[in-house]
């Protein structure tokens, strides 16, 4: 468990190895703060339930994306479900008191750990990434004596166009079989049937996806391959087309995300409409990104005889997006400084890394040192990617 775990708090205010401290008095302290509100995500919850109403999902909140405690909580009180893909994930839901039947378990690298781990708890779903996964639970499963609930991960090799690094649905990605690959788990699964149900087909082609097309596509390879696999007398009961939706970043306005996801969810309904599946859905970034603004202060403004930089106190340690996919994040100024014209600047982090880079040629008023400035839409994908790199201490984390 990293060391910020033990900074997380609830409402307007937070637990701290002093005891609880009120808000205003913790943001006196000269250290980077992820600030989430609740009430954001509370409405795209409620936005994407109303997107969906038709097909009735189960909608499973991928943990990845931000795995803060308050915001798990708020998702169970809203009845959803979770995705996890690692056991501490999973304890993290458990903990939480979701109910293990509200879990999905995803990943690439289940250890046998793991795979026993969600077997004993009685898992809703294990989505299984590879033949030789397949053929590893079916034996953790007979050795523990308990039938396993498995979706299969269909790879069904659509490109998308994001961040090569976030894309998973391409036959070049490590990710999941091809359909080709069915008529194996066909025999695996009747070899092993004391011990293997298979429930379902599931797909996620990768995140920040903003167009529908290739979403939908998926959709449809797994409704052929799930409508083959019904003939052969397979009872399957889900669908589960993962998460990937995407953000606009560079806009204040989230009218064009709610239109997306509206008709992505008639889509949806109409494509299914012919079959007994249940969908699932597993997003994260559309939830919750859009709630956080990491919050940090200027520690110099400088000029280097060539170019103009703003050095926070924070950096790709803690948000590691634009290092990694050059995301772009929205930036706000938390002091209004108009007495000089705005200028071109670096917004770069602490970080001995040129990478350290959180905005690049950036119009800005010159702040002072010790300002605070939020960096946007940074709630999925921020804290959760955070690390200890140079040893700085994590941002604390606030849900108001
Ligand atoms: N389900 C599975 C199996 C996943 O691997 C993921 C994300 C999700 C659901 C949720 O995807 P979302 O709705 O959030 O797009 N670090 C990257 C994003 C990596 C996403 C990894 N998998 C970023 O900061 O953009």
């Amino acid at each position: 468990m990293n060391s910020s775990f033990a900074y997380r708090q609830q409402i307007l205010g937070a637990h701290t190895k002093d005891g609880w401290r009120p808000l205003n008095e913790f943001l006196k302290v000269e250290r980077p703060t992820y600030l989430y509100n609740s009430q954001s995500i509370l409405e795209r919850i409620a936005k994407m339930k109303s997107a969906f109403e038709i097909c009735k999902p189960q909608i499973h909140y991928a943990v990845k994306a931000n795995s803060h405690p308050g915001i798990l909580k708020l998702m169970k009180e809203n009845d959803l479900g979770v995705d996890v893909v690692s056991k501490g994930e999973a304890q993290i839901a458990l903990d939480q008191g979701f109910s293990s039947h509200k879990i999905i378990f995803s990943g690439v690298a289940k250890s046998k750990d793991e795979i026993e781990f969600a077997i004993e708890k009685n898992i809703f779903q294990i989505n299984v990434e590879s033949l030789e996964e397949l053929r590893r639970i079916a034996n953790i499963a007979e050795r523990l004596q308990k039938k396993v609930a498995v979706g299969i991960r269909i790879n069904p090799n659509i490109p998308v166009d994001t961040h090569p690094y976030i894309t998973t649905g391409f036959r070049e990605n490590k990710f999941g079989i091809s359909e080709a690959q069915l008529s194996e788990v066909i025999e695996i699964v009747k070899t092993h049937s004391q011990f293997i149900q298979l429930q379902g087909l599931s797909s996620h082609i990768g995140s920040q996806i903003r167009d529908i097309t290739p979403l939908t596509e998926a959709l449809e390879c797994l409704i052929k391959s799930s409508q083959m696999l019904i003939q052969q007398g397979f009872k399957l009961t889900t669908i589960d087309m993962g998460g990937g939706l995407g953000i606009d970043y560079f806009a204040e306005d989230e009218l064009k995300e709610i239109q997306l996801i509206e008709v992505l969810g008639t889509k949806v309904a109409h494509l299914l409409k012919e079959t007994p599946l249940q969908l699932l859905l597993e997003p994260g970034r559309w939830l919750v990104a859009r709630s956080g603004a990491l919050c940090a202060q200027v520690e110099y403004v400088k000029f280097n005889g060539y170019k103009n930089f703003i050095i926070l106190n924070t950096g790709m340690n803690h948000l590691l997006r634009p290092a990694l996919y050059k995301a772009h994040h929205r930036m706000a100024p938390l002091t209004q400084r108009k007495e000089n014209p705005q200028k071109i600047y670096d917004i770069v982090g602490p970080i001995c890394e040129s990478s350290d880079v959180l905005g690049q040629d950036r119009w800005l008023y010159p702040p002072h040192e010790g300002d605070w400035l939020a960096i946007l839409e940074a709630g999925a994908y921020g804290m959760s990617m955070s690390s200890a790199y140079n040893h700085h201490p994590f941002p604390l984390e606030v849900l108001i």
